[in-house]
């Protein structure tokens, strides 16, 4: 198969659809972000990439910590609002709707429309050029109660938005291709 080369490119398939919380001047604020993900497993802790300039940045800095909500499809118009609209110009929360509710940290404002809400405390901002890595170390994960089956989280109920980069397109979950950690046994015999 010939390939060609792109260059540096972070051509990721799929990304996650997130909604970055913060609290700035006292009121939350949320933010798309699709450059984030599992950063450990234990602790468990989240990055996301932004770029400085984001108001919803300046909470996080503010109060050492902030939110991520994973909404789901209904909410795909309030989601790419919060990306092409900031909160320095604008009540994003307000204008969306969001009902917001809080856990442990003051500085963690969470959606409760999104059935996933994670609780996170700034572990690290590390620099790195057009965005600046935000990892934070979850302290708890709120899930809505009609998301679980047999008392476990599951995504078919979530219904997540997945990202694609390049196409700047949302999409829901495709269809189950192979049972993981499973798999892969047809050819290790
Ligand atoms: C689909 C989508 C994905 C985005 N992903 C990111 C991201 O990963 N990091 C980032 O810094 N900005 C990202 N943005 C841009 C910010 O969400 C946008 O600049 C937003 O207005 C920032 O809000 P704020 O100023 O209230 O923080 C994304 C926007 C969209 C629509």
């Amino acid at each position: 198969m010939a390939k060609l080369k792109l260059g540096p490119q972070a051509l990721i398939y799929p990304m996650p659809t997130l909604l970055v919380g913060s609290m700035v001047a006292g009121k939350p604020n949320f933010m798309t972000a699709v450059w984030g993900g599992v950063a450990c497993g234990e602790p468990a802790m989240v990055s996301v990439a932004i770029r400085p300039t984001r108001y919803t940045l300046k909470g996080i800095n503010e109060n050492k910590s902030f939110s991520v909500n994973i909404p789901n499809t209904k909410l795909v118009r309030e989601t790419d609002y919060c990306g092409i609209v900031s909160g320095s110009k604008a009540d994003k929360t307000a204008k969306c709707g969001f009902k917001v509710f809080f856990g442990q940290q003051s500085g963690a404002p969470l959606i409760e429309s999104c059935p996933v809400n994670l609780e996170c405390v700034l572990y690290q901002i590390v620099e790195l050029g057009s965005h600046v890595l935000v990892i934070g170390r979850i302290t708890e994960c709120h899930i809505s109660e009609e998301c679980l089956t047999n008392g476990r989280a599951d995504v078919s109920k979530i219904d997540p938005i997945v990202y694609i980069t390049g196409q700047s397109q949302y999409l829901d979950l495709g269809k189950v291709v192979a049972k993981a950690f499973s798999v892969g046994n047809e050819i290790k015999g």
